[in-house]
């Protein structure tokens, strides 16, 4: 599209190496590689890399679960993921790990660097500690009291339930989260990064264009703030890179986390032949951008262009941060069924589908996106399966039978061709600046256009009368050639599609440039239908497929806060309110009967006396207990729970257990003295 390539490196933030790649990590994933898709499309040079983020207390804590060292972890994770991307066709040009040496020797770089231009302080602070563990305790690993409201059980840095913000040394109680014991007050020497030298460039820099307004604006906040020393170092045990001229502190993984991304990048050079220098140093003229998730904007539009200034590197060129993905307008939950991973999606549905959806939802802002299923289903089906493909099956057939597969040498309507092609500058700008759902928009309102075109001209009809065959071919070819210059348009969101549409339509790879030559006189091959249309019980089957991958939740805390407001919380957690539990009527009940059903070898069915009233219940138990070994036993049931009717009667009420299932399955009871009916709280 111009003389001059662009030469552009773009980047996903990178995913965390101890879980799966869920839907809502696929919003960015899917939004970035869009754009990127796009600017190759239009011919510029572009570079997408990514990589996995190894480093942490979580990662390590995860591997120590599960009995592994942290480098197998890692190394099964970054598999994982790399197969969930490729099933998005995500299509980086690099995809590495920040546990690499290229990550060791940039992050040793930038530190001395920064370290050498008097950037980085040491000091030594107090701490809590797991003397049993022998480790520090990050805010995320302490548990206690909330000094506020007095909830139990709330994270050492932020209540949960009143919402207040506190240090861990504020928690009433507190405990660690990984022994259980009281954390006792260490002192250790910790090395920071001090951001306030910065504040002077990083003022003009986050007012220069390189961020979305409403990012400035929450950036304006935390100068208000004031910008306070960033602590950059870990004790051991940890995992990650050791820093220079230690022997026992690490660079905390926030530090190397973005330094991954050049470290991807100088892989790929290394590999193919690029220069580094050309995209990182001082005054580059590339372009360099970097797709984020708004929980993560502090480190991205503060440390990230400061950490590079005070290295003699060159700054991003922008910075696109996206909201939150919100399913069916909650937060997604594993126990609704809508804490989605990229495996159980693909178990059930097309990727493509939930590439169109996210586009079709997608502009520049940060406001968190809705993936709502039964609008889901009805866009896909209407837009792709009703108004695209239907464009090229309703034409392709005639062209095939009749015709020999040879479309017309002229082109019947050339101002509708002109129409759609003209549209191609409003729809290129829309995907340069991310308002995908106004591309989108603008595509179906021309898969409309061609559609009426189809409906006016009757090709169906017209192919009834021999004497009109060469009318025939026209209009079908007409319709061939619009759909071709739809395929164009939405190739960067559908390129599985896009490359089905190519072998039908006998073309090579697709490019925005090739709007302007339609096909004429040209041999198509046999129209294969496109798409499948979404089904409503393939979305529930991963619904329920998705509550049933409990199990796959990972060790460790969430997200490193760094320790100044952030804008989002992680909505994977299943936070409730206290209003939401007390809904739940919890009750000791007696077990006055147990005995196996007929015909479900799964269930006992217990007889409850819930204080003065009795209660039918199945229990799904009876793998782990023999009836008799219940009968007079005490246990805890939710008695408001709607009562279900089932095969061998109605059940009216939930026996509260715990394990995996199987043999090990332990239903609660109270202590001794708990009277049957007595309400839990
Ligand atoms: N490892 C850090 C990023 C380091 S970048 C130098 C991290 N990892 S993450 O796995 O938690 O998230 C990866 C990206 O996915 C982030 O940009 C994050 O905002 C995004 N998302 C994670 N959950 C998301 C939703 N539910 N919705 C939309 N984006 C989400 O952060
Ligand atoms: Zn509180």
């Amino acid at each position: 599209m111009t003389d001059h390539p662009r030469k552009i490196l773009v980047t996903s933030a990178l995913p965390y190496a101890n879980g799966p790649i869920h839907i809502g990590h696929l919003v960015e994933y899917i939004q970035t590689d869009i754009w990127v898709r796009f600017q190759k499309m239009r011919g510029h040079v572009c570079h997408y890399v990514c990589a996995d983020d190894a480093h942490g207390t979580p990662i390590m804590l995860c591997a120590r679960q599960e009995g592994i060292e942290p480098e197998a972890l890692i190394a099964r994770v970054m598999e994982e993921h790399q197969q969930d991307f490729a099933q998005f066709a995500v299509a980086f040009d690099n995809y590495h790990s920040t546990h690499s040496e290229e990550n060791r020797e940039l992050a040793e770089m930038i530190y001395r660097r920064l370290a050498d231009a008097g950037h980085i302080n040491r000091r030594t602070i107090k701490q809590a500690y797991d003397a049993v563990k022998e480790m520090f305790l990050p805010d995320r690993f302490i548990r206690g009291e909330c000094p506020k409201c007095g909830a139990a059980d709330q994270y050492g840095d932020s209540c949960e339930v009143c919402g207040a913000t506190y240090t861990p040394t504020d928690l009433k109680n507190a405990v660690s989260a990984l022994s259980g014991t009281k954390p006792v007050e260490r002192e250790s020497e910790h090395y920071f990064f001090k951001l306030a030298d910065f504040e002077t460039l990083l003022r003009e820099w986050t007012r220069g264009g390189h961020l979305q307004d409403e990012v400035s604006n929450k950036l304006d906040e935390w100068f208000e703030a004031g910008l306070q020393e960033w602590d950059i170092s870990r004790d051991k045990p940890y995992f990650g890179f050791r820093i220079p001229d230690t022997d026992d502190k690490y660079f905390y993984v926030w530090l190397d986390a973005p330094i991954g991304y050049l470290a991807s990048f100088k892989n790929l050079c290394d590999r193919s032949g690029l220069d580094f220098d050309e995209y990182f140093a001082a005054g580059s003229t590339t372009e360099l951008y970097h797709f984020i998730g708004k929980d993560i904007i502090y480190f991205h539009a503060l440390f990230w262009p400061a950490m590079l200034y005070g290295s003699k590197l060159r700054t991003p060129t922008a910075i696109f941060a996206h909201g939150f993905l919100t399913v069916n307008g909650q937060k997604m939950s594993k126990s609704r069924g809508t804490f989605i991973t990229a495996r159980t999606y693909l178990d059930h549905l097309d990727p493509q589908y939930l590439r169109y959806y996210f586009a079709a939802k997608l502009g520049s802002g940060v406001e968190d996106i809705d993936l709502n299923f039964e609008d889901f289903c009805n866009r896909v089906n209407a837009d792709l399966v009703g108004k695209v493909v239907n464009i090229a099956s309703r034409c392709a057939g005639f062209i095939n039978k009749r015709f020999d597969g040879k479309l017309a040498a002229m082109i019947h309507r050339p101002e509708l061709l002109d129409e759609f092609t003209a549209a191609g500058e409003a729809i290129a700008d829309h995907y340069e600046s991310r308002e995908y759902a106004k591309a989108m928009r603008e595509i179906m309102a021309l898969a409309d256009r061609a559609n009426q075109y189809i409906d006016e001209l009757k090709p169906w009809v017209i192919a009834k009368d021999t004497a009109r065959e060469n009318e025939l071919q026209s209009v079908c070819s007409m319709g061939i050639n619009l759909f071709r210059c739809l395929m164009i348009y939405l190739k960067p969101v559908l390129p599985v599609m896009a490359e089905q549409g190519e072998a039908f339509l006998n073309v090579k790879p697709l490019q925005w440039s090739d709007l302007g030559s339609p096909l004429l006189d040209h041999s198509i091959n046999i129209f294969k239908p496109l798409m499948q249309r979404v089904e409503m019980e393939k979305i529930h089957a991963m619904i329920d497929a998705s509550k049933d991958d409990l199990s796959q939740k990972t060790a460790g805390g969430g997200k490193p806060e760094p320790g100044t407001g952030h804008l989002a919380d992680n909505p994977i957690d299943d936070e409730i309110t206290i209003d939401d539990f007390a809904k739940i009527d919890l009750r000791v009940a007696k077990i006055v009967r147990a005995e196996n059903v007929e015909g479900a070898d799964k269930l006992l069915q217990l007889t409850l006396d819930i204080g003065g009233e009795t209660r039918n219940v199945f229990a799904g138990i009876r793998s782990a207990y023999q009836p008799e070994e219940l009968e007079g036993r005490l246990t805890v049931v939710v008695v408001n729970l709607a009562s279900r009717k089932m095969r061998f009667g109605v059940s009216e009420g939930m026996v509260l257990a715990a394990g995996p299932g199987g043999k090990e399955l332990y239903i609660l009871s109270p202590d001794s003295g708990a009277e049957p009916g007595m309400k839990v709280k």
